[in-house]
């Protein structure tokens, strides 16, 4: 029987993490080589509110009904069912797969929680709206990031990169010139919840310093905008430097994270920051295309698990629910 897929990407945060949960703007661009997958097939001898799940890269393999309430699939499955006004799914069994690393700031729940949404609402024939999609994804990043700003979803959702002001409707950006970035993965696992809280907790010491960093920080994401539309990206790679010095500012960077940026800079990147929470995860280098190979292998010699490469571009999205086999 065909099932019902549905993929989301994942996503680098260009610049203005932190800032944008303060309501800062932020640049977000998705990553398409990375994907999360879920696909839905009949269950035709289950009973209906029977659904299976499969996610073999956290090692799950059970009935929904035997998850506790605040695993993430059953809090995302009740979300969905309460969206479409139903009591249960058919009898259904559900398989995720991705290829976003968990916990390294590149979208893997917000990737999960979209593409799944997608799948499900898809195969009990109603399938979501993009906006409702963003908008379930989010409740369901509140539940496990404390007080995300919904950047990572909408980005996640749209699969384009977007100009993203909290509670504000988002803009797409017109990317003037494409460009390649260089991801760096540090290995080390870091949690957006305990970096966001941290940053709260330093914010509530000391509000009036923290606020004109993130006014520093947000002023940087309205001149990247500027430089994106305008093909500028020597001036994109000086301004993605400086937002990294203003995380250091905010004690977010992590001596890994410092390191993959000094040997992205010194291998001929035009700007490296960190991406996403820091203390940890992923960093980020924007590179002149012949460049791409060097730069990748100076990360990996400075200590990367792991590196991907992604061209951003304004383009249509990539991730609507369709029918396989
Ligand atoms: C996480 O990708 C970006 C943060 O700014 C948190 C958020 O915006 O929700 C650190």
């Amino acid at each position: 029987m065909p099932a019902i897929s549905a993929s989301a990407p994942g996503k680098a945060i260009l610049v203005g993490e932190h800032a944008v949960v303060y309501r800062r703007p932020a640049i977000a661009v998705p990553v398409t080589q990375i994907q999360a997958k879920a696909s839905v097939f009949a269950d035709i001898r289950g009973k209906p509110g029977e659904v299976w799940i499969e996610a073999p890269s956290i090692h799950l393999a059970t009935h929904l009904s035997q998850l506790p309430p605040i695993h993430p699939i059953a809090h995302l499955s009740r979300l969905l069912l309460a969206e479409l006004g139903l009591a249960r799914f058919p009898a259904l069994h559900l398989k995720v797969t991705s290829t976003i690393p968990i916990a390294a700031g590149l979208g893997s729940g917000a990737a999960v929680s979209v593409a799944t949404l997608r799948a499900l609402s898809a195969f009990v024939g109603h399938p979501l709206p993009d906006e409702s999609v963003s908008a379930l994804a989010f409740e369901q990043e509140k539940l496990f990031h404390g007080t995300p700003s919904g950047i990572d979803n909408t980005v996640i959702t749209y699969a384009q990169p977007i100009f993203f002001v909290r509670e504000q409707p988002f803009e797409l950006l017109h990317v003037a010139a494409p460009f390649t970035l260089v991801i760096g993965d540090t290995g080390v696992r870091s949690s957006t919840a305990v970096a966001v809280g941290a940053v709260r907790e330093r914010w509530q010491a000391d509000a009036p310093a923290y606020e004109a960093i993130f006014d520093r920080i947000g002023a940087v994401a309205v001149q990247a905008r500027a430089a994106i539309e305008t093909g500028r990206l020597l001036d994109l790679g000086r301004l993605m430097d400086q937002n990294h010095a203003l995380l250091q500012q905010i004690d977010v960077s992590s001596p890994e994270l410092d390191r993959l940026v000094a040997a992205a800079r010194q291998a001929g990147a035009w700007g490296a920051k960190l991406s996403g929470a820091g203390l940890g995860g992923n960093m980020i280098a924007l590179v002149d295309p012949q460049q791409a190979d060097r730069v990748a292998a100076a990360l990996q010699a400075a200590g990367a698990v792991r590196t991907w490469l992604t061209q951003v571009a304004s383009r249509p999205g990539l991730d609507r629910a369709s029918s396989d086999r």
